[in-house]
């Protein structure tokens, strides 16, 4: 069985100024994943005030677009220098990443290449860590889409149904919210239409509602999903130790695709 754990780009940098990462964090995240080595991980990462930052200067979205080749370049690049900083702590924290690119075993129409994903899969096997994250995606000819972390997770999902024993989004909050003035915990998701999709801003791949439209997705295979705040690395240790914690859960098969927001 393996855990598919999101690390935000909320959590791993300052989503509010451009070009911060949040080393801190992804340190104490790292820190304690090598606590619990012995289970089998995929780790996506989001975008944060990396690739966000550009998509939304450059106009860039999740359609396939002519965009701008400096755009493109910029988002590819940034995220580029954000996962080698994220996999630079990981290692150092005596984990054992193993980056890979979305590109090589996400195909067109974001579907897996089935072959690509199983191998990522042995490769978790053997306690290295695949490392992917969200990116601007060639599509065809001159086409560039990009592509959220979330919509990575939910791919993964789909492919490894059945060997997937949670899906773990971490957020710079406590989880998902009734509305964000009471910031009343949900603790259980039940329906997408309970949830604020208020959101910050820099986000251009739909922020909070693509992230409770893929946790439904998953849990529609029969996968239990939570979002739990990653400034807490105990609550993302219990999720994965099979624990409840302080965040939010979307119950695995007890929700259908009706039910996505
Ligand atoms: C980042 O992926 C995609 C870009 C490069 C713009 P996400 O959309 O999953 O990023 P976060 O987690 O919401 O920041």
């Amino acid at each position: 069985m393996i855990a598919l754990i999101k690390l935000g780009g909320s959590i791993v940098t300052f989503k509010d100024k451009p070009l911060a990462f949040n080393a801190p964090a992804v340190e104490g995240i790292s820190r304690m994943l090598k606590t619990i080595d012995d289970i089998q991980m995929i780790v996506v990462h989001g975008g944060g005030s990396f690739g966000h930052y550009y998509s939304v200067i450059y106009d860039m979205h999740s359609k396939p677009a002519e965009y701008s080749k400096e755009g493109v370049s910029k988002v590819r690049c940034s995220m580029v220098d954000l996962n080698n900083r994220i996999i630079n702590i990981m290692f150092e924290q005596g984990l054992r990443p193993y980056p890979i690119h979305a590109s090589s075993f996400i195909g067109e129409g974001k579907v897996a290449i089935g072959n690509r994903v199983e191998e990522l899969y042995n490769i978790s096997k053997d306690g290295l860590i695949p490392v992917t994250y969200g990116d601007v995606m060639h599509y065809q000819g001159n086409l560039y889409y990009i592509l959220s972390g979330d919509e990575i997770m939910s791919i993964l999902a789909e492919h490894l149904r059945g060997r997937v024993s949670i899906a773990l989004f971490t957020l710079a909050v406590d989880g998902i919210y009734k509305d964000m003035q009471s910031r009343e915990l949900i603790r259980e998701l039940r329906y997408a239409s309970d949830a604020s999709m208020d959101d910050v801003s820099m986000d251009v791949t739909g922020g909070m509602r693509r992230k409770v439209r893929e946790g439904f997705k998953i849990a529609s295979l029969g996968i239990d999903v939570w979002f739990v705040n990653g400034t807490y690395p105990e609550r993302v240790a219990d999720v994965l130790r099979g624990n409840h914690t302080i965040g939010t859960m979307i119950r695995g098969n007890r929700v259908g695709s009706e039910m996505i927001a």
